[in-house]
């Protein structure tokens, strides 16, 4: 029988991969893909989301844009005089903007717009109408899935698992302690960690130990796949940015996204998984968005990926991204 899942995105290069594997992923059946804000405002991500499906040729599947900002915006002000958000584009000599997550990606233009129902409403209306258990896979800013357990909590007896592909235990890449996606919005995060649900994470830790070498964008453009052409591309937009702001040396990049989905394909591409109990700091400091391990409070539902396999992952993209 296949997976039903809802996909939660912010598209986003990363994303753009994790959207073709689940496309192209015969044990899925996608319900919908739900779009939130965060690699750029929520009208940008969901035009991407809605071109990276007609790249496919997937112009069927319903795209529905959800959120704009996360649920408590005051709080995010009074973070940012703690951690300033660092720049993730450069211009160059020309006046051009490279942005890690470009604003509107260069591709065609889809056959259609999103549904007129918002993300959230379409979240809480599938999962209480569904006699099955849905997967939702959110790989973005969780704001969409954790306004839609503050609206209906019952939600959660529909749910079979959430893979999210955020946090980080002893690292960050937004601050020294936390992962871009739940430090956008931490309140979400700990709304769904309150519920107790069954939760997966694929953190920094594993998505960094999964990273693919430049070489391997050569590779991928020679397969001829539309799918590995555009892991190619993305993975030039990416070490192009990220050399530099002089995150890294450019010989490598990460496709965090992916490898939430890729999981769902292959669970034995994380080699190493710990469980634990979860919540995450909501406090307007330097802590903020920073996972909480086994502390007094969180899910105990947890499993977090603490490393990935780097050639099974790369044996799932080039299977998968047709
Ligand atoms: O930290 C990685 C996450 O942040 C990914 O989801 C990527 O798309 C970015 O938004
Ligand atoms: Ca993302």
């Amino acid at each position: 029988m296949k997976r039903k899942v809802i996909l939660d995105v912010d598209t986003g290069t990363d994303d753009s991969i994790a959207i073709g594997l689940a496309l192209n992923n015969p044990n899925f059946e996608i319900l919908g893909i739900t779009v939130t804000w965060g690699n750029q405002k929520v009208e940008d991500c969901t035009k991407n989301t809605l071109k990276v499906c007609h790249y496919f040729g997937r112009d069927d599947v319903k795209v529905y844009m959800g959120e704009h900002h996360q649920l408590d915006t005051a709080k995010r002000a009074e973070v940012v005089k703690v951690n300033p958000d660092g720049p993730i584009f450069y211009v160059d000599e020309n006046g051009v903007e490279h942005n890690l997550h470009p604003k509107s990606f260069n591709l065609p233009e889809p056959l259609h717009g999103p549904e007129e129902k918002d993300a959230v409403s379409f979240v809480i209306d599938t999962l209480m109408n569904s006699d099955e258990k849905i997967t939702i896979i959110p790989v973005g800013p969780t704001t969409n899935i954790g306004t839609a357990f503050k609206k209906c909590p019952e939600i959660k007896e529909h749910i079979e698992e959430i893979v999210f592909m955020g946090g980080s235990v002893g690292m960050g890449n937004v601050s020294p302690t936390a992962e871009a996606n739940f430090y956008n919005d931490p309140d979400s995060v700990h709304a769904i960690m309150q519920s107790g649900v069954k939760c997966t994470l694929l953190p920094l830790n594993a998505t960094h130990a999964a990273a693919l070498p430049m070489s391997d964008a050569d590779e991928f453009e020679k397969n001829g796949s539309k799918g590995l052409k555009l892991l190619a591309d993305v993975m030039r937009i990416r070490a192009d940015v990220s050399k530099h702001l002089g995150w890294h040396d450019g010989t490598h990049e990460i496709i965090h996204d992916a490898l939430a989905v890729a999981y769902l394909i292959d669970p034995s591409v994380v080699d190493k998984m710990e469980r634990h109990k979860v919540d995450i700091d909501t406090s307007a400091s330097i802590k903020y968005g920073t996972l909480i391990l086994d502390g007094d409070t969180g899910n105990e539902n947890v499993d977090i990926a603490m490393h990935a396999d780097y050639k099974k992952f790369k044996k799932i993209l080039i299977e998968y991204l047709k």
